[in-house]
Order: structure tokens, then C-alpha cells, then sequence
């Protein structure tokens, strides 16, 4: 089974990197993540079938509330990424779809668009793999990108994953069916390094 560490003793003490804290979802951040989420419409619609439903602030908030319900039921673990210089929210970076008999969950992340060419994604990645590694004690960790998706698959590249196939249309996002390159990494395996 999976280990699920306590929300609120992490919200309290956030995993830190280098140049970014990142702490569990709280309703509390729901505006943020309004204004994060509405700033970048554009450039993240084309790529996450969510956006869309994220119409107001309360909508956003109303998100925080089913992530922390979901960290608390075990089925995903996601955390807002500030970065410590100046405490901005800049993105999300999530454990999902826990499978607690395999253990093994699968990472998704998106950064608001001026967050973007600094590696910030692939600092966070990087501490969220370990976080479900050490801490949740996962044995098997998913991820999918769409195949034109070079942004993310260049993440997936950096932080080691091995290339498993393609689940062809596997998503419908912003009028278009998304053919999804699928990548796995194991406990056992080497990962990659910032
Ligand atoms: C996918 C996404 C998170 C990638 O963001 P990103 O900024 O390209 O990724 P990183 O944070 O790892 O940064 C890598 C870039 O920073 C550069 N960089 C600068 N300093 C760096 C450092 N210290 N370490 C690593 N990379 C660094 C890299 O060279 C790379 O540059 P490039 O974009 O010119 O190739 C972002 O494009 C996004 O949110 N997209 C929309 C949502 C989405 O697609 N989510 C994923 C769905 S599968």
C-alpha cells in the first residue's frame, strides 16, 4: 500500500528545493490559482482538458477543496509550487491517480507561462519523484504527454522516465483528439538530476 503523509504537517513544513517550496493545495489558494490558471489560459488549454472549468475564482477554489478532499481519501497528492525568493504561486505539480496495491501513482504538472524556460518544472518534478519514492514508498511512477507536446516531453526526458508506447486519442482538449506518449520510471530505476 501506499503511504499517504499527513496534508496539514506538510502544509506546515513545505518540501524544499534549491528555488521552490511546495506545500499540499489548500483552499486557501484558490484565488492564486485563479489568477495563475486565467493569466495563462491560452497557453495551457491546449494541452489540459481542466482549464476550461476553471470559470471564476470560486470555481478555482472549489479545485482546492476536491485536492485536499483527494489527499486525504489517498487518491492524488498535489502541491502548489512558490517559488521561496518571494512566496509566488507559479504552478502545480500532482501525484495522481494513486493506485495504493501497486503503488504507483502518476505525475502531471503544468507552470504559468512566465514561470517557463527557468527549469523550475523539472526542479519540482524531481522533488515530487522523490517525495512519492521515500516518502509514500511508490514503486512505479506514471506520465503521458501528448506527442506534440515538446515542452513536456522534454521534462519527462530530463527526469529519466523510459518511453513505454502510445495511447493513441487518448484525451479530447481544446477541439482536438491528443495521441499520448506514455513514459513509466520504477523505484529501481536511475533518475535524472537539475
Ligand atoms: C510542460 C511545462 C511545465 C514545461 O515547462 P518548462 O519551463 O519548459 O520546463 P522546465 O521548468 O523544466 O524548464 C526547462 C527549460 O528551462 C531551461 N533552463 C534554464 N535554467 C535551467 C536550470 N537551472 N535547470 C534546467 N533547465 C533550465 C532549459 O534549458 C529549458 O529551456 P527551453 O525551454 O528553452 O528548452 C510548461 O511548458 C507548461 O506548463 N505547459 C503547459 C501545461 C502542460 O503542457 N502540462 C503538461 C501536460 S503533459
Amino acid at each position: 500500500m501506499l503511504v499517504i503523509p499527513s496534508r496539514v504537517d506538510l502544509r506546515a513544513r513545505p518540501i524544499e528545493t534549491e528555488r521552490l517550496l511546495l506545500a499540499p493545495i489548500d483552499p486557501a489558494d484558490g484565488p492564486e490559482l485563479w489568477l495563475s490558471v486565467s493569466g495563462s489560459r491560452t497557453f495551457l488549454q491546449r494541452w489540459l482538458p481542466w482549464v476550461q472549468f476553471h470559470v471564476d475564482p470560486a470555481s478555482s477554489t472549489r479545485f482546492a477543496e476536491a485536492c485536499a478532499n483527494d489527499w486525504d481519501q489517498g487518491r492524488a497528492l498535489r502541491f502548489v509550487i512558490r517559488e521561496r525568493a518571494h512566496r509566488t504561486l507559479v504552478g502545480v505539480v500532482g501525484l495522481e491517480s494513486c493506485i495504493h496495491l501497486h503503488r504507483s501513482c502518476e505525475l502531471g504538472y503544468w507552470l504559468r507561462r512566465e514561470a517557463t524556460h527557468r527549469g523550475l518544472m523539472t526542479e519540482a518534478s524531481l522533488a515530487a519523484m522523490d517525495f512519492a519514492f521515500r516518502q509514500m514508498g511508490a514503486h512505479r511512477l506514471r506520465i503521458a504527454a501528448a506527442t506534440d507536446n515538446h515542452p513536456s516531453l522534454s521534462v519527462i526526458g530530463r527526469l529519466g522516465f523510459r518511453f513505454e508506447g502510445i495511447a493513441r486519442q487518448a484525451e479530447w482538449c481544446d477541439g482536438r483528439w491528443l495521441d499520448h506518449a506514455t513514459f513509466a520510471l520504477l523505484a529501481t530505476d536511475p533518475r535524472g538530476v537539475t
